[in-house]
């Protein structure tokens, strides 16, 4: 049997009720046969600090080893004052660095992100495409995924409701063809 495909699923905010957090769970679950996605734990990180480049704590050594090991990466993220947030920051950090050794480099990525408001975090979207950009990860334009929560959009199994499956099934299977383009 192959290797499962390794998707990095990390998620933009570490409330324990995040709506982001149950729609990548319920994404998840739309993965076809032979492709993992793994949730990276990012709430118990330090802060990024220069200082620690050449010491990283084992939570920052964890990130970075799950980085390396992934074949592509998922970000989920809400959007915070029109950007994403800070913990997702902070870990996008964490793994790009010290300079030359950034574990994100070249892994193919995608963007949702999720809102309860009308405009569905698509701000924070643009920017984390900047950023995505500079650690030259290569990241699937269309489809895009903005997605508005309201009830229903994950049912009580978890999984996604029926008025946006097809939309999701449509956007995974976009973003696992995505990542076979890359994969060695
Ligand atoms: C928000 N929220 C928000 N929503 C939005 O659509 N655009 C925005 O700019 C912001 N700004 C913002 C800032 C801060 C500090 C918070 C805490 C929240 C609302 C946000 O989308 C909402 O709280 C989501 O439920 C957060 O996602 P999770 O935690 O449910 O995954």
């Amino acid at each position: 049997m192959s290797t499962p495909l390794n998707i990095a699923v990390v998620v933009g905010s570490i409330r324990k009720d995040s709506f982001n957090r149950r729609f990548a769970e319920a994404l998840a679950r739309l993965a076809p046969e032979g492709v993992q996605f793994n949730f990276l734990r990012i709430d118990d990180l330090p802060h990024y600090d220069q200082d620690q480049d050449g010491d990283n704590a084992p939570e920052v050594r964890r990130l970075k080893a799950e980085v390396e090991a992934a074949d592509g990466v998922l970000f989920v993220t809400p959007e915070y004052n029109r950007s994403y947030s800070s913990v997702l920051k902070n870990a996008i950090d964490h793994a790009s660095r010290p300079y030359g050794h950034s574990k994100w480099k070249g892994k193919p990525a995608a963007i949702v992100t999720l809102s309860p408001g009308p405009l569905s975090g698509s701000m924070a979207a643009q920017h984390l495409r900047n950023v995505l950009a500079v650690l030259d990860m290569p990241t699937l334009n269309q489809p895009e995924m903005y997605v508005q929560w309201k009830d229903g959009l994950v049912d009580e199994q978890g999984k996604v409701g029926p008025a946006s499956q097809a939309f999701a099934q449509n956007f995974v299977d976009a973003f696992v063809a995505w990542v076979h383009r890359f994969k060695r």
